[in-house]
C-alpha cells in the first residue's frame, strides 16, 4: 500500500508505457522495468506522463478557457452537474451498481467522485481522473483511494480489474439466443 491515506494497493498498479509492475519507494512508484518514476503524493500515484491540464474539459479560445475554468471549480462543476440532471443519471447507476456488493469499483474519470455515494455499502471505491482540480474536489468528499491517469493509459495491471459490459434488454436476448 503507498503512502498513510487509505492508497491503492501497489500489486494492482503497472506502469501506463511498458505496462511492467511497479516497485514502491519513499515518495514514489518506480516501473520495474523501463525504470520511470511516478511520484506519489499523499498516497495519490501520478501516472499522468504530459504536463497536467487544470481542467481537461477546458474549450479553445480566451471565453472557451474562461468558462472552462469557472466550471472546472469543484463546487461549481457540481452544481452544473446538479442542474443537468446529474441526480437522474446517479439513482440509474445506483441500480445497475447493486451487483458491485463485495467488489472494487474503478471510476474512469471520476470527476469529483459523485458515483461513490451511490456505490453498495460492501464495495469499495478507486477513483481515477487526469485533473488535479477534479482531484481536490473528490478528496473534499472522500478519503477513497484515488490514481492520477489517463483512461487512454490505464496503469493498471492487466486482468486485475473485471470487465462488465452494460447489459441491455437487446444485449441478453442475443446472449439467450
Ligand atoms: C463529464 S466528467 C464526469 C465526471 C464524473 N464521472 C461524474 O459523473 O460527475 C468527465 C471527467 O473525465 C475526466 N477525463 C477526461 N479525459 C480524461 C482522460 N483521458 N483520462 C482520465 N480522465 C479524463 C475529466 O477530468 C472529468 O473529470
Ligand atoms: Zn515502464
Amino acid at each position: 500500500m503507498l503512502g498513510a491515506v487509505p492508497s491503492v494497493p501497489t500489486d494492482l498498479l503497472a506502469c501506463p508505457v511498458c505496462r511492467d509492475v511497479v516497485t514502491e519507494g519513499p515518495g514514489r512508484v518506480t516501473c520495474a522495468s523501463c525504470g520511470r518514476r511516478y511520484s506519489v503524493d499523499d498516497g495519490v500515484p501520478d501516472f499522468l506522463l504530459s504536463p497536467p491540464v487544470d481542467g481537461l474539459d477546458a474549450a479553445p479560445g480566451p471565453i472557451g478557457r474562461s468558462l472552462g475554468a469557472i466550471v472546472g471549480i469543484p463546487p461549481v462543476y457540481d452544481l452544473v452537474q446538479r442542474l443537468a440532471g446529474v441526480e437522474e443519471t446517479l439513482t440509474r447507476v445506483g441500480r445497475k451498481l447493486e451487483q458491485a456488493a463485495g467488489a472494487l469499483v474503478l471510476d474512469i474519470g471520476g470527476g469529483t467522485g459523485r458515483i461513490e455515494a451511490v456505490l453498495p455499502a460492501a464495495a469499495r471505491y478507486l477513483w481515477l481522473d487526469a485533473d488535479r482540480q477534479k482531484l481536490r474536489g473528490f478528496r473534499t468528499k472522500s478519503a477513497s483511494p484515488a490514481i492520477l491517469g489517463d483512461a487512454t493509459r490505464l496503469p493498471l495491471m492487466d486482468r486485475s480489474l473485471a470487465l462488465r459490459p452494460r447489459e441491455t434488454p437487446a444485449r441478453r436476448r442475443r446472449l439467450e439466443t
